[in-house]
């Protein structure tokens, strides 16, 4: 089992962002810690001035709190050979539940598995989903919840048995011919209700596709950069991960890529996620020739093609298979709102049956009334109009950001990419600059982005960057933050 390691847990959850003062987190950590045996009786705790390097911290932040600890017993000092964790625990005090929480969870990685401890390690969901610039976060204040209200009620009028029981693995009837009617004509994908499984979203798409189609050991070739999730879901089925460069046409496998033939090969031809380039024609080809000829699936991962700004709307690479080779995903958490987790994986017809099957072997399919509600509202052109409402306000957002960013960087090594679709972009910085440090520090000034060299698969051979959303900005709040976040930047410049 592994040991308890005082400073990576203390690291892990100071929080630099939250309102309490630091002394009052630490000392609240470490007494948990103390109360959950974590830091078992007679332990000697590091030197404060010790502690306090290892932090980065203050040592008067590191001597607060070891006083306060002292003060309420939790420790004693022995002379001349430090601060050692007391034997007794006092049993009345109440326990934070968060906290303890996050002590469980330093513990409990003691127990997972390989590829447990992986996915863990490795987390990539921020604490942060809203403001900005959180990617990929529609603006949910937006959502017409008066509509939805007078559906969903419909709905719990009278519901059908049948929409109580155990569902049937491919989704609530109506919705799959919904979605299927939908993406014919929006995304030109090519299919019937039959096909579609309704699932919580992209996350589970992907799952089922990896759950039912790999085996251990089975290659996937994985955009570089790519959606931190999809890798994490490859890493934790035990597929092995092909990092595939991309360039302004999309995916480009070399030559020696090409030779060691892959099962998957996960893409996001409409926009490329983080970069936003979109997949040529010809690259669309031959990628969709070499699936068929070597008979590797495509996972089309396209999850906000509805929001697009300038040009025509482009179609899907599952709209070009003839050779069922695809299997094309989207997701109502951009069109919608993400607490909805609902979302469609639409299956070449040879896999729709085993898959419908699957989703309900390993997830019991249910939630008919809230698919019921949904259906109605795509059927009532409710979801039609909220898309172009918010892709109007989208667009203004952008415009605005797009200005923030010439008005601080025109003529500068700065560049935002992939601006023209989607809720967020890639602002590409120059190597010197430090993209993580300047995402910590901006979020220590209340603004959130993701540094892009983090979605590298190896992040420290990344390119440097950031990666904005505007989507869940109001318009007055984008200048301001975007100052803030400029001045981080400038300083590297
Ligand atoms: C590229 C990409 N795919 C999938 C998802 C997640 O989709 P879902 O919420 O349907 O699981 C995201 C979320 O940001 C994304 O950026």
């Amino acid at each position: 089992m592994r040991t308890f390691n005082l400073s990576d847990y203390l690291l892990q959850y100071l929080d630099k962002a939250s309102g309490t003062p630091r002394n009052r987190q630490l000392y609240r950590l470490m007494r948990q810690a103390i109360l959950d045996r974590v830091l078992p009786a007679d332990t000697r705790l590091p030197s404060s001035r010790d502690l306090a390097t290892e932090l980065a911290i203050s040592r008067n932040t590191v001597l607060y709190a070891y006083e306060q600890l002292l003060a309420e017993g939790y420790v004693e000092a022995r002379a001349g050979s430090g601060t050692y964790v007391a034997d007794t625990v006092p049993d009345t005090v109440h326990l934070p539940t968060v906290a303890t929480r996050r002590v469980a969870a330093i513990h409990e990685t003691a127990h997972l598995s390989q590829r447990g401890h992986r996915l863990v390690a490795q987390a990539g969901a921020a604490t942060q989903q809203w403001g900005a610039f959180v990617p990929g976060v529609p603006d949910v204040t937006q959502f017409p919840h008066k509509i939805w209200n007078t559906l969903q009620s419909k709905v719990w009028r009278k519901p059908p048995i049948a929409a109580l029981t155990y569902g049937h693995g491919g989704g609530y009837q109506p919705l799959r011919e919904v979605v299927a009617e939908y993406l014919k004509v929006s995304r030109s994908v090519d299919c019937e209700a039959g096909q579609v499984v309704i699932t919580n979203g992209i996350h589970q798409s992907i799952d089922l596709c990896l759950r039912l189609l790999s085996d251990p050991g089975d290659v996937a070739w994985v955009e570089d950069p790519c959606y931190w999730g999809a890798r994490n879901l490859l890493s934790a089925s035990g597929v092995t991960i092909r990092p595939i460069k991309v360039d302004a046409e999309g995916i480009c496998p070399s030559e020696a890529d090409l030779a060691a033939v892959p099962r998957f090969i996960f893409v996001t031809p409409s926009h490329q996620y983080p970069l936003g380039m979109v997949m040529s024609l010809a690259r669309r080809r031959s990628l969709l020739d070499y699936a068929r000829r070597h008979g590797c699936w495509i996972i089309e991962d396209d999850y906000d093609s509805e929001f697009r700004y300038s040009g025509r709307p482009l179609a899907s690479l599952q709209g070009m298979d003839s050779g069922e080779r695809v299997l094309y995903m989207g997701t109502f958490s951009k069109t919608m709102f993400p607490g909805l987790r609902l979302g469609y994986l639409v299956l070449p017809q040879a896999l729709s049956k085993p898959f419908v099957t699957g989703m309900e072997e390993l997830h019991r399919s249910g939630q008919a009334p809230l698919q019921a509600t949904m259906a109605e509202f795509m059927t009532q052109g409710h979801f039609n109009s909220h898309i172009r409402r918010m892709r109007l306000m989208y667009g203004a957002r952008l415009e605005i950001l797009q200005q923030e960013i010439d008005s601080h960087f025109e003529g500068t090594e700065v560049q935002a990419v992939g601006s023209d679709a989607g809720l967020h972009l890639a602002l590409r910085l120059p190597a010197r600059c430090d993209d993580k440090l300047i995402a910590r520090l901006a979020l220590e000034r209340g603004v959130a982005v993701r540094p892009l060299s983090s979605y590298y698969h190896d992040a420290s051979q990344g390119d440097s960057g950031l990666v904005l959303g505007y989507a869940c900005v109001d318009d007055a709040n984008i200048a301001p933050a975007f100052e803030i976040l400029a001045k981080q930047i400038k300083a590297y410049l």
